[in-house]
């Protein structure tokens, strides 16, 4: 049985965790889209003390021993930014090998004139900046879509490689020389080339037909989503959006699997919002609570280190994830974020110019403008950190998480308490319903 995991807000709800915690049931655990923009946080406590692992190309998979990881067709590559992850998954002990990471030889690269285009375009847009990561993942998938991008798969023919990465470098540098950028250097790309070559070629296979031929087999596929639905390049609040499709279509795409493969569909929402980058947030909150929550939820970007925009959890944006995606079940993580709140709002509906919608407009000029409708419930005030299970969660606690499922339309497979893999609640009869019977550890 196979298993989505798919952000519903605006990112960092929380995947990492749930993924590696699900990690154990799968045999294999796919990245199907976005690139090292994502940063996906998993603890794990060790003898009492925490490890913490930030993934950003790797599947969050690659700490358990028993997991394939893939990087699948979807995913834009930064060469050096994934030899680094490797190379610091290896310093913590971890084993990163031909057999336990595979890449997709269609998976597009991100090269340095990439991180350098995506710089002068955010320049170039002023006060209508995206905000991206800077990591050069809309210029990379801008050359996937003109049909001039190199591929993972070209890593394994150096002589065309340096062809193409020479032709590729001049009509890159003379974009950059024209947005008032500096070029980059040619003769340290190809010599670069050669040695990312060298040192990933060894990981880069047919994908899709290994996931294909493996699923046949009856191998279960976990497949990890980055970014998340309001992020989405079509269905998000465009054009303040990553460059992919982070809805559950971009499963099938970015891993070559068809849609019946994908199986049961969970989305991982936080008990509020967050968002890091510019963009419209009606239930951002700009007062010292919205200060407060981000100490609390420690809620600075896992790849950039930015502070996070924090509000409340918004149903109209829920719903709309359940809709688009066919979320089978929620994951909802950080409830014990909101334990000293007296009052919790939750946003059921916008008013855009004087009208109530509870949909989420076509329009970011429209969404910037939209006032939230809010209802309040009492807060319960008591911890519920790492409470793992659900009888023992406060009465008022169970009354908002039913709330929010209730507005969401989807009921929660999992409630996390905290961010170590046991602080976490689940609901077994849930998952076995969806045929996921699971062993968590
Ligand atoms: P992702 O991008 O969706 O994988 O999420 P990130 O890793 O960027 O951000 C989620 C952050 O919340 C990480 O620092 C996690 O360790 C942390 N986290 C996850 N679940 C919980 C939870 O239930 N409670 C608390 N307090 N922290 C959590
Ligand atoms: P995970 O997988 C939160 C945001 C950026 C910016 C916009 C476009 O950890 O949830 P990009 O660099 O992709 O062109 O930036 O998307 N963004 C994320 N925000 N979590 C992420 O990933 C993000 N990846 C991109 O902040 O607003
Ligand atoms: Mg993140």
């Amino acid at each position: 049985m196979n298993l989505a995991i798919i952000g519903t807000q605006w990112g960092d709800e929380g995947k990492g965790k749930i993924v590696d915690l699900l990690a154990p049931n799968f045999d294999i655990v796919v990245r199907y889209q976005g690139g090292h923009n994502a940063g996906h946080t998993v603890i794990i406590r060790k003898d009492g003390v925490d490890q913490k692992f930030v993934l950003h190309l790797i599947p969050s998979g690659i700490t358990h021993p028993g997991s394939t990881c893939v990087i699948g067709n979807g995913v834009v590559i930064d060469p050096r930014a994934l030899l680094e992850e490797i190379a610091e998954l290896r310093k913590k002990g971890i084993a990163v090998t031909p057999q336990n990471l595979l890449i997709s030889n269609r998976a597009h690269l991100i090269l340095p004139y990439h991180v350098a285009l995506d710089r002068r375009v955010e320049s170039h847009r002023g006060s209508n900046a995206v905000g991206t990561t800077m990591r050069g993942i809309g210029p990379a998938y801008e050359d996937k879509m003109a049909r001039r991008g190199l591929r993972a798969g070209d890593l394994t023919d150096v002589p065309s490689l340096l062809e193409k990465l020479s032709v590729n470098a001049r009509q890159a540098n003379s974009l950059l020389t024209h947005l008032g950028g500096d070029p980059i250097d040619e003769n340290q790309l190809l010599a670069d080339g050669k040695q990312w070559a060298e040192l990933l070629a060894p990981h880069i296979t047919d994908t899709t037909y290994y996931l294909n031929d493996e699923s046949r087999k009856g191998r279960s596929l976990l497949l990890e989503g980055a970014q998340a639905t309001m992020l989405d390049i079509d269905h998000g609040t465009y054009p303040f959006v990553t460059s992919s499709n982070s809805t559950i279509g971009g499963a099938c795409t970015g891993a070559g699997i068809p849609p019946a493969k994908v199986g049961t569909t969970i989305g991982v929402i936080k008990a509020y919002t967050t968002r890091v980058g510019s963009g419209p947030f009606p239930t951002e909150l700009h007062d010292k609570l919205g200060e407060d929550i981000r100490a609390k939820g420690n809620e600075y970007g896992a790849s950039t280190g930015r502070p996070r925009r924090c509000g409340w959890f918004d149903a109209v944006i829920a719903r709309y994830a359940v809709m688009v995606n066919g979320l089978d079940a929620l994951a909802l993580t950080k409830l014990d974020v909101l334990d000293d709140l007296a009052q919790i709002n939750i946003c059921v509906g916008y008013r855009i110019n004087g009208v109530e919608t509870a949909q989420v407009p076509f329009d970011a000029a429209a969404m910037e403008v939209a006032e939230p409708i809010y209802e309040t419930m009492p807060g319960w005030q008591q911890p519920t950190m790492g409470i793992s299970n659900f009888a023992e969660l406060p009465e008022k606690a169970q009354t908002y998480l039913a709330r929010l499922s209730e507005l969401s339309g989807a009921p929660f497979a999992f409630i996390s308490t905290g961010p170590e893999r046991n602080e976490t609640i689940i609901d077994t009869a849930l998952l076995a319903k969806h045929g996921l019977e699971l062993k968590i550890n």
